[in-house]
C-alpha cells in the first residue's frame, strides 16, 4: 500500500528526531511493502521566520489529505516575545482543531529496561499492581480541541485583570469518552474520569456525562477522581491506573507529571485522533508527535532522545494504518536496543553498569538496525 504522510518537524530537536522516525518508518514499512510518501510543510517558529506567522494558509488543508501527519515540535526562546496568537504554540492549536483531532492518547508505561530511570521506590510501583512487579501502564487520553485552551479570553480595559475560560459540550465530553471507553476495553478494562467537579461547573458536566455513559459498558469499571488527587495518585501508586480520560489542560499537567515517572519526557509518543480512529476503529485522519516540547537548550547537540518520536511514528502505522504488525515490529526494536544497554542521557540509571550512553544519530541507527534486522 501507498500513504501519504505530512511531515512537520518544527523547531529545536523536532528535526532531529523526526529524521530518524522516519527513517525507521520506512524500514517497517518495507518489510511489508508499504510505501510511504511525505509531503514536508513549515509551522511554528520555522514558519514565523520564513513567513511571519506560525501557521500560514493552506498548512492545515495539505495536512488533511494526507493519511496522517507526523510532527517534531515547536518553539522556542527567539519567539517567545511575540503575542499570544502570533507564537509558535498557535500552530499546534490550530492543527488540533483545524484537523478535528480531539482525543489525545498519550501512553506512560515502565518498561523494565528503565527501572532505575524512575523515581520511585518499589513499594510505590509494586502497589495495587496484582502480580507485585514494580511498574505501571496507563493511558492518558486528554481531550485536545476544547476547553481552557479554545476558550474565550482576554484582558480588561485598563489591562489589570485577565480571564480565560473553560467552557464544554456534552457533545465534546462524550466523544472523547467514548475513545477512553474504546481503549479500557483493549486494555485492563478500567476508566478513571479526572475532574475538578468539587469545584468547578464545567467538570460537573464532565461527571454527569460520564455517569450517564457507564451505563453503556458495563464490562468498563469506571470511576471518579479529582485531578488534585489524582496528581498524588500518579506518584503514590501509578499501577492503580489503566485509561485516565480528562480535560485539555488536565490533560496537559497529568501527562508530564507521568512521563517522569516512565525516565524521561524523551520517552513518551502521543496520538491524536478525530472521529474515526476515536472511535476505535480504523483512523482517516490522526497527528502524532512526541509529548516532549522544542527543547532548545538542547537543540543541534546530538544528545535529545528520539524514541519518542519513533514511537508516535509505530502509533500511526497502528492507529491510522492499521499496521499492527508494522508498530509492533518498531516497539519490539526499541525494547531490544533498550535491552542491549544503549541509553540516551536523560534515560541513564544512575551508577548504572553495563550502560552504554548514546547521543541521538547512535540511538536511532541501532534502533533501525533492529527494525532491518528483525525477521
Ligand atoms: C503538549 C504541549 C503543548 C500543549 C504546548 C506546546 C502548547 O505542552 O502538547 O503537551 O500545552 O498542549
Ligand atoms: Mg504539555
Amino acid at each position: 500500500m501507498n500513504y501519504s504522510i505530512a511531515l512537520i518537524p518544527g523547531d529545536g530537536i523536532g528535526p532531529e528526531v523526526t529524521g530518524p522516525a522516519v527513517e525507521i518508518l520506512d524500514a517497517a514499512g518495507d518489510k511489508a511493502g508499504h510505501v510511504f510518501h511525505y509531503v514536508e510543510l513549515e509551522a511554528g517558529g520555522r514558519a514565523i521566520d520564513s513567513t511571519g506567522v506560525p501557521l500560514p494558509e493552506g498548512v492545515v488543508e495539505t495536512a488533511a489529505r494526507c493519511d496522517a501527519l507526523l510532527l517534531g515540535a515547536v518553539g522556542g526562546p527567539k519567539w517567545e516575545k511575540l503575542p499570544g496568537d502570533l507564537r509558535p504554540e498557535r500552530a499546534l492549536l490550530g492543527l488540533r482543531k483545524g484537523l478535528g483531532v480531539f482525543a489525545n492518547l498519550r501512553p506512560a508505561a515502565l518498561l523494565p529496561q528503565l527501572r532505575s530511570a524512575c523515581p520511585l521506590k518499589d513499594e510505590v510501583l509494586t502497589a495495587a499492581r496484582p502480580g507485585g512487579e514494580p511498574g505501571f501502564d496507563l493511558l492518558i487520553v486528554r481531550e485536545l480541541t476544547g476547553g481552557l485552551y479554545f476558550g474565550e479570553r482576554g484582558r480588561s480595559a485598563d489591562g489589570s485583570s485577565a480571564f480565560d475560560t473553560e467552557t464544554y459540550s456534552r457533545m465534546e465530553i462524550e466523544r472523547v469518552l467514548r475513545t477512553g471507553y474504546a481503549s479500557a476495553a483493549k486494555r485492563r478494562k478500567k476508566l478513571c474520569v479526572v475532574d475538578k467537579s468539587n469545584v468547578l461547573e464545567s467538570s460537573r458536566l464532565w461527571r454527569e456525562v460520564a455517569e450517564e455513559l457507564a451505563k453503556e459498558y458495563p464490562s468498563i469499571e469506571t470511576s471518579y477522581m479529582y485531578v488534585d488527587n489524582c496528581a498524588m495518585q500518579l506518584v503514590r501508586g501509578p499501577g492503580q491506573f489503566d485509561v485516565i480520560v480528562t480535560s485539555n489542560l488536565f490533560g496537559d499537567i497529568l501527562s508530564d507529571e507521568a512521563s517522569v515517572l516512565t525516565g524521561s519526557i524523551g520517552m513518551l509518543p502521543s496520538a491524536s485522533l478525530g472521529s474515526a480512529g476515536a472511535a476505535g476503529e480504523k483512523s482517516i485522519m490522526g497527528m502524532y508527535e512526541p509529548v516532549h516540547g522544542s527543547a532548545p537548550d538542547i537543540a543541534g547537540k546530538d544528545i535529545a532522545n528520539p524514541l519518542a518520536a519513533i514511537l508516535s511514528g509505530a502509533m500511526m502505522l497502528r492507529y491510522s494504518f492499521g499496521l499492527e504488525k508494522e508498530a509492533a515490529l518498531i516497539e519490539s526494536a526499541v525494547s531490544r536496543v533498550l535491552d542491549s544497554g544503549l541509553r540516551t542521557g536523560d534515560i541513564a540509571g544512575r551508577g548504572n553498569t553495563g550502560e552504554t550512553i548514546v547521543g541521538t544519530r547512535a540511538m536511532a541507527d541501532a534502533v533501525l538496525k533492529a527494525v532491518e534486522d528483525a525477521p
